[in-house]
């Protein structure tokens, strides 16, 4: 048997504007996908049932690349601790513990995380109709903080290149891992679930329209992407006021944006009062937000108040990880 689990992120800065080509920054939080990987008899199957395509185009994909069509038939068993749909990337951490464990399973001693990553972009790029930004499948396999842009920058350690080819032409993205300072283990994230579904996909759609309507958005846009690179380097240099005021002002520039929802402006206003700043994360209209506390038990308790379901977490987790006996 052959077990890898992965982490999910939250995005810390930059959702959407990323979209637009601007950068953004995502941690690994502590709840991980754990995949089993066991041959079987028959067919290939997940959680006892035969892998349907459809249902499990992640899956799919990654077991053809990595072991080809003909291959031995092997059974994938998914543990998670995500909550799934909330933007809390539960099927980019799917992505990479799988090809992980697919790739161990095809012989190879080590699994290179570079390989993983890109494998694991594809596979989600695949299942979302060929579009797909590398910052949740690089997050889930690097583990810590990671920053995608355009370009190459600075303020962090440049890891790879990742380009796809999508609907509307190449693409490409620098990701870089940013070193978290040891000041990062005074503070947490506290994420809190609406759990009101919203996909993504309508999401993107939703800011496309407006920006299209209102082209004077743009400016936000920019501005957010601003934000993303002042907040990479205020995680770096371990200034989390810094950090939350910046959190505090994306989540205005995304609600101007309308990605924000009644639900998520009450648990961040009420976030706010115990930690160092709050917002949205991920696609919005629902899904998640996340404070940024050192006060973990008084900002979960007050975001449960709220209704939300609440996972706190340190700055960052380990990445793709084996996990056999
Ligand atoms: O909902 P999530 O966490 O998958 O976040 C989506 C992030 C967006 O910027 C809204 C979309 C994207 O492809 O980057």
């Amino acid at each position: 048997m052959v077990a890898v689990s992965a982490p999910g992120k939250a995005i810390l800065f930059g959702e959407h504007a990323v979209v637009y080509g601007e950068p953004a920054v995502a941690v690994a939080i502590d709840a991980r996908v754990t995949v089993n990987l066991t041959p079987c008899t028959g067919e290939w199957k997940v959680g006892g049932t035969p892998l349907d395509p459809e249902k499990h185009p992640h899956l799919d994909f990654l077991r053809r690349q990595i072991l080809g069509s003909d291959s031995e038939p092997r059974s994938f068993q998914v543990v998670s601790e995500l909550f799934p749909a909330a933007g809390l990337g539960s099927s980019a951490a799917l992505s990479a513990a799988a090809c992980s464990a697919l790739i161990q399973a095809s012989g190879a001693t080590e699994s290179d995380v570079v390989e993983v990553a890109r494998l694991a972009h594809f596979a989600e790029a695949s299942a979302q109709g060929g579009r797909a930004s590398p910052i949740d499948t690089s997050t889930s396999t690097l583990g810590g903080c990671v920053f995608v842009s355009d370009q190459r920058e600075s303020l962090a350690s440049w890891q790879y290149t990742r380009s796809l080819t999508t609907p509307e032409g190449e693409r490409e993205w620098e990701v870089h891992s940013v070193d978290l300072p040891s000041k990062a283990e005074s503070v947490w994230l506290v994420v809190g679930s609406t759990g009101i579904h919203s996909p993504t996909g309508e999401m993107v759609a939703k800011v496309a329209e407006l920006l299209k309507r209102n082209p004077e958005k743009e400016a936000d846009i920019k501005r957010m992407g601003e934000v993303a690179r002042a907040g990479a380097k205020a995680i770096s240099d371990g200034d989390f006021e810094e950090v939350g005021r910046l959190m505090d002002e994306a989540h205005v520039l995304l609600s101007g944006i309308g990605v924000s929802c009644q639900e998520l402006d009450d648990m961040v206003e009420v976030a706010r009062q115990t930690s160092l700043g709050a917002k949205l994360t991920g696609a919005g209209g629902g899904g998640c937000m996340l404070a940024l506390t050192r006060n973990p038990e008084e900002t979960a308790a007050a975001v449960e108040m709220r209704g939300g379901r609440v996972i706190v977490t340190p700055l960052g987790a380990t990445g793709v990880r084996v996990e056999n006996p």
